[in-house]
């Protein structure tokens, strides 16, 4: 028997606390026309409760969808989480999330691929599914940016915030529906320009990484803005051309939401129009394995079953790539 894999629901959840550019402008020299005309972001969301974390955010996302499907969570078979932000190095967070939602009938493993990490578990979690070997796998993209965020740094703390969501995967016979093609890049002489320095096995915590905010995300925005513009806008284009995917046929680009400006670079290499990009970047900012999952949970109304969708990403380390998929519901 042969199996697609798709996508047969989407759930999300954003942190209620919003930081408006306008309080960001009493944390760090900067100004809400700068942060919006440089980036498109208005606001972000920041999960404010100290005792809540990436795990989380998955849970509140997970449980919407399994009361949205009527599924159980013993019939769930495979849990994945993309994080840049684990709750701890180790466990893994998707076995938080398993323990916290009440998953056992599960094996779950985190996916680390910065801002790609949603798109690389996707495939990943599809290929268990067309195997034919797990029916129900669960696809959380969740980050608390604010945790690795240091608010005196105007290059990164303008950009991120928290939030996430999650994608169960399902098998069907119907070839036309589901995953179809991916390119998947990574390319670690990118890994210097955004990084977290400590807190790994090579600078484990010291008084003075500390003391030198080694902890914190460190970005060189200018080389990361060139080469995402390129990762995205290249599979983008070479994914569409080798599907015969063109401004007419292809319904959605669901872009990793960095900014505004390389979402716009790759729109226009792939010559579409605005009104097929999904855009949110302005209310949540980059909210790292968040921004895909928030976008199709934003726009789940308007997708109709047949849609044909690209997803594509780029993040640290860098990593990069799209996703071809057929939308299998009407909502
Ligand atoms: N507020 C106000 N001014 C700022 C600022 C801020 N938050 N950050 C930088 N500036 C200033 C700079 O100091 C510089 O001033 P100068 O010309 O007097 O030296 C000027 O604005 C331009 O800075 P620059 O760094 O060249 O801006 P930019 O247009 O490259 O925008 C980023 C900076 C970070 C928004 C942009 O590079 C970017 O988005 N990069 C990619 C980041 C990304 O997507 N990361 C995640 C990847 S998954």
């Amino acid at each position: 028997m042969k199996y697609k894999a798709i996508i047969s629901g989407i759930e999300a959840y954003a942190p209620d606390y919003v930081l408006t550019n306008a309080m960001l402008e009493n944390m760090v020299e900067t100004n809400d026309e700068w942060i919006q005309s440089r980036t498109g972001i208005k606001e972000r969301r920041i999960l404010k409760d100290p005792t809540k974390a990436t795990s989380d955010i998955g849970v509140e996302a997970i449980n919407k969808l399994l009361k949205k499907k009527g599924i159980s969570p013993d019939e769930i078979d495979m849990v994945i989480c993309a994080t840049t932000t684990p709750d701890h190095i180790f466990p893994a967070t998707a076995n938080i999330i398993s323990d916290k939602v009440g998953i056992k009938n599960a094996f779950g493993f985190d996916v680390s691929a910065a801002c790609s990490g949603f798109l690389y578990a996707l495939n990943v979690g599809s290929k268990f599914v067309e195997s034919g070997t797990h029916k129900k796998v669960l696809v959380v993209g969740a980050d608390k940016m604010s945790s690795i965020m240091n608010y005196e740094d105007r290059n990164t703390c303008i950009i991120f915030g928290d939030g996430g969501g999650v994608v169960l995967l399902e098998p069907t016979e119907d070839m036309d529906l589901g995953i179809h093609d991916s390119i998947l890049k990574s390319d670690g002489q990118g890994r210097h320009y955004l990084h977290q320095k400590a807190g790994g096995s090579l600078h484990p915590a010291t008084l003075e990484t500390v003391e030198n905010k080694e902890h914190f995300a460190y970005q060189e925005g200018k080389t990361v803005f060139k080469f995402a513009v390129k990762g995205m806008s290249d599979t983008t284009f070479e994914l569409m051309q080798r599907n015969n995917l063109n401004a007419e046929n292809l319904d959605w680009l669901v872009p990793h939401q960095a900014n505004i400006r390389i979402i716009e670079a790759t729109r226009k290499r792939a010559e579409l129009p605005v009104e097929k990009v999904m855009v949110n970047i302005q209310k949540y900012g980059n909210t790292t394995n968040g921004t895909i999952p928030l976008c199709l949970w934003e726009w789940e109304n308007k997708l109709k079953k047949g849609d044909k969708l690209i997803l594509t990403a780029f993040g640290g380390g860098f990593t990069w790539g799209a996703t071809y998929l057929t939308w299998a519901y009407n909502s």
